[in-house]
């Protein structure tokens, strides 16, 4: 099958980079990938700032007309009312984000993050017609007692419970023991974990919407080995943390084109 999946290049910036710092990376980025002649219909590149940097990455992405998408890295479950901290989907909207991540394994792991709280969450940036870039991986300790697809493929159950097969989502394999480590799962076990979270959504949604879901690998992505994920027939693109804070790096990953042969 032919596929036509945009690959998905995202940068997780995690708690880095204040607002103006946020300003010159981003047009950095745009300069670095204009002057490479970056071919935008091979691959879509998007950031994930902190929620203080958004207001400034709009305004800049908006005056500049930037061909560069960005997102938060969390929203509330609620749209609005009496929740100290949390920051409502609408607020996301009015401020331009194309994306949402949701339920990264350091949300899971840090802030108790359940399934049921994220499927939640799913529902209110489609709510709000915000894609949630859904995340979920196993530990070391799944992998080595359950293998590297079965809580990955639980987790995605146990959050899309009911979803509808017109929602438009993005998915993130990420195993944990692969993130920040320098130690990336390989291509083979990515592709396979992509392939089953693939079958799981052709089961509990339907064929039409896993053939047009986008599913990313993340952990350990470099420019040195973007190339052999993205040969897989499975893996759409990657969500990269610690190589995204890196203009030339990123911007590398991002025309990973250049590499695969
Ligand atoms: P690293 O690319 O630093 O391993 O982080 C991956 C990640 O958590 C992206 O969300």
């Amino acid at each position: 099958m032919v596929t036509t999946r945009l690959p998905l290049i995202a940068g997780n910036w995690k708690m880095n980079l204040d607002h103006l710092q946020a300003i010159a990376f981003v047009q950095k980025l745009s300069w670095t990938l204009d002057e490479a002649r970056h071919d935008r219909s091979a691959s879509e590149v998007a950031v994930f700032p902190p929620f203080t940097d958004l207001r400034s990455v709009q305004t800049l992405v908006d005056a500049e007309k930037f061909s560069i998408a960005y997102g938060a890295q969390d929203l509330s479950a609620h749209d609005a009312g009496a929740f100290t901290g949390e920051i409502s989907g609408a607020f996301l909207a009015s401020l331009g984000c194309t994306y949402v991540l949701v339920g990264h394994s350091e949300r899971r792991q840090y802030h108790g993050e359940t399934d049921e709280v994220l499927g939640a969450k799913v529902g209110a940036a489609l709510r709000y017609g915000i894609v949630p870039v859904l995340c979920v991986g196993e530990t070391a300790a799944d992998l080595e007692e359950f293998g590297a697809s079965a809580v990955p493929v639980a987790q995605l159950k146990a959050t899309l419970a009911g979803i509808s097969p017109d929602a438009d989502i993005v998915i993130a394999y990420e195993p944990v023991w692969a993130i920040g480590s320098g130690k990336a799962a390989t291509e083979e076990q990515a592709e396979q974990v992509c392939a089953a979270l693939r079958h799981t959504l052709s089961e509990i949604v339907d064929a039409d919407f896993a053939s047009r879901t986008r599913i990313l690998y993340g952990g350990s992505v470099k420019s040195g080995n973007i190339a052999s994920f993205m040969r897989q027939p499975n893996i759409d693109g990657a969500l990269v943390g610690g190589a995204s804070l890196e203009v030339a790096e990123f911007a590398s990953i991002v025309r990973f084109y250049k590499h695969v042969i």
